[in-house]
């Protein structure tokens, strides 16, 4: 095979453009965000403040901040033909996931077809999609978004109409930065694929919901606490886990293509997951899933040796989202809510490059069929 055509399977390695972003080292397991390690601004940031920084490479000033949170809020408010779309789509059950994708398309009937503009409505707009979709299936009505409060906020109360407590507002702040921007993963690259043939903001969107449904991506947490709460007791988790490895199945929450050692946003989310269960049920689940996390570590060491499979960012995820409250069915649309900050930042760089993303395939079919003589 000529050097020309190495196949470079998931292109795994493969360094395809230059980022301002975020740097993640996975044998050191570190994450840079702009500048800044993950766990200096996860949980220190707005939602606000992080989405500034990586559309304009600098924190705001006291103004930009003020200006960059009422424009988003005045974008939160959804078309009617949205809401009839949610409604009809709460009418069939469908995942929330699918409800969030198709709602950001229909966005289009507002965009402007300006990137900056379209950017901050799917941002801001993506919120009250997955609240009014989430509450139209439970025959609940929608509660139209707050214009006082921040991103994070408004999202807990658009989804249960309480206005949230500060450590709630944190814990949900917190979990959207550690997730809002992780470089070249799948759902970032399909929007820069998208956004590179010159398309727009909206589409760019829309694509990466898509790539980011699979649980290969961002459909792991749900699955992951599954297996917490089917553990139960610390002393089934041994058994349970040995035989869902027998199986052949993958444990959700662990392993990842970049990181070989721990995921350093699992230890950034264990840490806010740590500080808002301080009694109760919640920190029972929490001492249960700790507990979990170090057998399946075991186990996966023994089943899979040299793999180097470690905990990865959507076991806490699971944790953290379930102890504010969000049903299971809600984790990856409110991860979808988090990253589109990070879609739409690398979206802005790939306008910038100006260059469409093409990579080639090595054909290996057959070469000489011919079409069956006729008659
Ligand atoms: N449980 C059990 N075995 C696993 C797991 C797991 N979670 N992850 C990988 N393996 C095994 C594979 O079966 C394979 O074994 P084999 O070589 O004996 O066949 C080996 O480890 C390598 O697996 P690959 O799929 O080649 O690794 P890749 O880097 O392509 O996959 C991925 C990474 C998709 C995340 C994988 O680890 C996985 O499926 N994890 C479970 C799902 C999950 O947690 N997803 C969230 C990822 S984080 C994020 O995207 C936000």
């Amino acid at each position: 095979m000529s050097t020309a055509m190495v196949v470079h399977s998931g292109l795994e390695g493969i360094i395809a453009e230059e980022t301002r972003l975020s740097h993640i080292d996975g044998e050191l397991g570190e994450l840079i965000i702009a500048g800044y390690p993950l766990e200096e601004i996860a949980p220190n940031a707005t939602y606000e403040q992080l989405l500034f920084l990586l559309w304009h490479d600098r924190l705001p000033s006291e103004a930009e901040y003020r200006a960059l949170r009422a424009d988003l809020a005045a974008r939160r408010a959804l078309p009617t033909a949205t809401i009839a779309l949610l409604r009809a789509a709460a009418q069939q059950a469908i995942d929330p996931m699918d409800a969030l994708r198709m709602g950001v398309d229909s966005l289009s009937l507002v965009a402007s077809g300006r990137p900056q503009d379209d950017a901050l409505l799917a941002v801001a707009a993506s919120p009250t999609i997955v609240a009014t979709y989430w509450r139209l299936r439970h025959n609940q009505d929608p509660i139209p978004p707050d214009e006082t409060l921040s991103h994070a906020a408004n999202y807990l109360y658009m989804l249960d109409g309480q206005k949230p407590s500060g450590a709630r507002v944190r814990a949900m702040e917190t979990y959207l930065n550690t997730v809002m921007e992780h470089g070249f993963n799948a759902s970032t690259f399909t929007a820069r694929v998208i956004i590179s043939t010159d398309s727009d903001m909206i589409s760019a969107v829309v694509g990466g919901l898509g790539a980011l449904k699979g649980p290969k991506h961002g459909g792991a947490p749900g699955p992951a606490l599954d297996m917490v709460f089917e553990i139960g007791q610390p002393e089934r988790a041994e058994a349970v886990i040995r035989e869902k490895l027998a199986r052949g199945e993958r444990l959700m929450g662990f392993g990842h293509r970049i990181y070989k050692v721990r995921d350093p946003r699992a230890d950034v989310l264990g840490a806010a997951a740590q500080r808002f269960f301080t009694d109760g049920d919640g920190a029972d689940l929490y001492a249960l899933a700790m507990h979990v996390e170090k057998v399946a570590l075991r186990l996966l060491e023994e089943a899979k040796p040299g793999r180097r499979l470690q905990t990865n960012v959507e076991y806490y995820t699971a944790l953290i989202l379930h102890g504010l409250g969000l049903a299971t069915a809600l984790f990856t649309p409110t991860f979808g809510v988090a990253r589109v900050g990070g879609w739409t930042a690398h979206a802005f760089e790939q306008i910038a490059s100006g260059r469409i993303i093409r990579p080639k395939a090595a054909y290996r079919g057959p070469r000489n069929r011919r079409w069956p003589a006729q008659g």
